[in-house]
Order: structure tokens, then C-alpha cells, then sequence
């Protein structure tokens, strides 16, 4: 039997840390709600000094859509975000909603949850000794790094057209009757489906105004100090104009900076780009991509599955 943790105001949310988190994922609970009371002062002082630090980045490297959203959300910046303040000041600009939730969401809810407008939030933070590197997603990188940009109308749009390609895989796999082929048939829709995330919504550059400017939209940059910078500004880095075959066929690591990132023209691009992922499935031209180096994980596929039989 799981012994529930005693949630004490103050104790904390902090990443791999957290009571709360623990007694939510031991009774399987996915989405949440955003205790604000348990958070400490030292996961205030964390996001300060997260928020303080990037100031100088943003307005330097942040796409101009970004900047408008950080000044549409109001954050504190001496206090971590309350949801519902985000929310209310999200809501009318794109109706997009930033939902808590315990960790790991399988792959088909996640892009579901944004076809519905609904971002899942982590609402950990990570540990304030070690502000930079973080394995898993936290309430800095959700909510800096990702939210702002959904306050933009056109990349809105853009998330809610690829949840629903989500959607179109069930649909799609549904068809298969053999469960082998329908499972790697699967595999294979889901690996371009996140490397396309990966690419663009997490590590993706977009052209400037200026003639070789380039500018951030990914939130995997936008929430890093030294990565946003390193996007841009380093020799090492490839950058080449956003090729869907490529991207789609493209394994990615998480665990390092990125050695290679896609630019697009402009939102409008992106768009069009999930236009074409879209109709790539229909043809039948995601089926078979490059493998990934790494299992697909399972609850990831079942999620798929469970959703193409409730068809
Ligand atoms: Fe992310």
C-alpha cells in the first residue's frame, strides 16, 4: 500500500522533490491542480533569478511575438506564475489554457490537450542550486519558455492544426487490422510527429527582419541562458532553411545542445508546414521514416492505440 505523503505550506515543488507530485503519481493522477501554498521560498528565489537573467536574452534573441506575449502575461517576476493568472490573461488573446499536470503525458493526450487548447504544464521548478541543466521540463520552461508564445494568434493556430494530427494517426492506424503492422506503422507517424515538435515549437529559429538576422521561437532555447544564445551565435551550430523530408527523418538527442536546428520563413511558414505534415499522413509518407534510435515508449504507442479503438 502507498503511504501518502503530509503536504506542509511551504515544502515545496520542487523537481524530483516534490510530495505533492509524489502522492499525485501514486494514486494516477495526470492533470492536477496548482497548490500554490506548498511552494517555497527558495522556488520563488529560483524563478527570479531563472526570470532576472534572461531579460537581457529575450529582448536580444526572442522572436518579436514572444515579446509581446511575456508583456500580455504580466509575470511576477519574484514569484512563480499562478496558472490562473496566466490563463486569464491568455484566454481572450487565443482562448489557449495552461493546464497543471503530475509529469509524463502519454503522446496522443499531450497533442490532443493542445488541439483542445490546452498546454500541460509541469508545475515543479527546478532546484535553485543547479539552474542550469534540468533532464525533465519545469514550470520555467513551461510557462517562460512555451506559454508566451501562445498568446500569438498564428502560433496558436499552428499548435491547435497539430494536435490534431493526433487525431488523424488514430484514424489513420485504425484502418490497420494486422496489430504488428499497425503498431509499426505507428511507431513510425509518431517518430515524425516529434521530431516535428522537436524542430520547430522546441528548438525552432525563424529569419529576422534583418537581412541574415535570425530569431528564436523554440521554447527549448528560450528558456535556456546558455543555449539561446549558442543557437545563434555559434560556428558549431548547423542551421538550415526548415526541409519537412528531413525533419521528419532527423533522430534527436536531449541530453546536449543542439547541433543542428531548422530555420522557417515566418508563422505563416510554420503553418504551412503542418498543412503538409498533414496531407504526408493521408498519403501514407509517414509510415515508414527513419527508425528512432531509442524504443518508442510504450504508454507513448498505447495511447495511440486506446484512442484509434475508441474510434
Ligand atoms: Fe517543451
Amino acid at each position: 500500500m502507498t503511504v501518502a505523503h503530509t503536504l506542509v505550506a511551504g515544502q515545496g515543488l520542487t523537481t524530483t522533490k516534490a510530495p505533492y507530485i509524489e502522492n499525485a503519481v501514486a494514486n494516477g493522477e495526470m492533470y492536477i491542480e496548482q497548490p500554490y501554498e506548498l511552494y517555497s521560498a527558495d522556488n520563488h528565489d529560483a524563478w527570479q533569478r531563472l526570470y532576472a537573467r534572461m531579460q537581457d536574452r529575450w529582448t536580444r534573441y526572442a522572436n518579436p511575438r514572444f515579446l509581446d506575449g511575456l508583456a500580455t502575461l504580466c509575470f511576477e517576476p519574484t514569484h512563480v506564475p499562478r496558472l490562473e493568472d496566466v490563463n486569464k490573461f491568455m484566454a481572450p488573446r487565443t482562448g489557449f489554457r495552461a493546464k497543471a499536470v503530475s509529469g509524463f503525458v502519454p503522446a496522443f493526450n499531450f497533442f490532443d490537450c493542445l488541439s483542445r487548447r490546452e498546454f500541460p504544464t509541469t508545475i515543479t521548478i527546478r532546484d535553485g542550486s543547479s539552474l542550469d541543466y534540468l533532464p525533465e521540463p519545469d514550470i520555467f520552461h513551461d510557462i517562460a519558455g512555451h506559454v508566451p508564445m501562445h498568446t500569438d494568434p498564428a502560433f496558436a493556430e499552428t499548435l491547435v492544426r497539430f494536435g490534431a494530427c493526433a487525431h488523424l494517426a488514430a484514424e489513420m492506424v485504425s484502418r490497420v487490422s494486422d496489430p504488428t503492422e499497425q503498431h509499426r506503422r505507428l511507431s513510425s507517424i509518431q517518430n515524425a510527429l516529434q521530431r516535428f515538435f522537436w524542430f520547430t515549437v522546441e528548438f525552432g529559429l525563424m529569419r529576422g527582419s534583418a537581412v541574415d538576422e535570425l530569431k528564436v521561437y523554440g521554447s527549448g532555447l528560450l528558456s535556456s541562458y546558455g543555449e539561446i544564445v549558442h543557437s545563434v551565435e555559434s560556428p558549431s551550430v548547423q542551421r538550415y532553411p526548415l526541409q519537412l523530408e528531413w525533419v521528419i527523418n532527423q533522430h534527436f538527442e536531449i541530453d546536449h545542445y543542439q547541433p543542428l536546428l531548422f530555420v522557417v520563413n515566418d508563422f505563416e511558414h510554420l503553418y504551412e508546414l503542418v498543412g503538409q505534415l498533414e496531407a504526408w499522413m493521408k498519403s501514407g509518407k509517414l509510415d515508414n521514416v527513419t527508425p528512432g534510435w531509442r524504443q518508442m515508449s510504450e504508454a507513448d504507442v498505447q495511447s495511440f492505440l486506446t484512442a484509434s479503438l475508441n474510434r
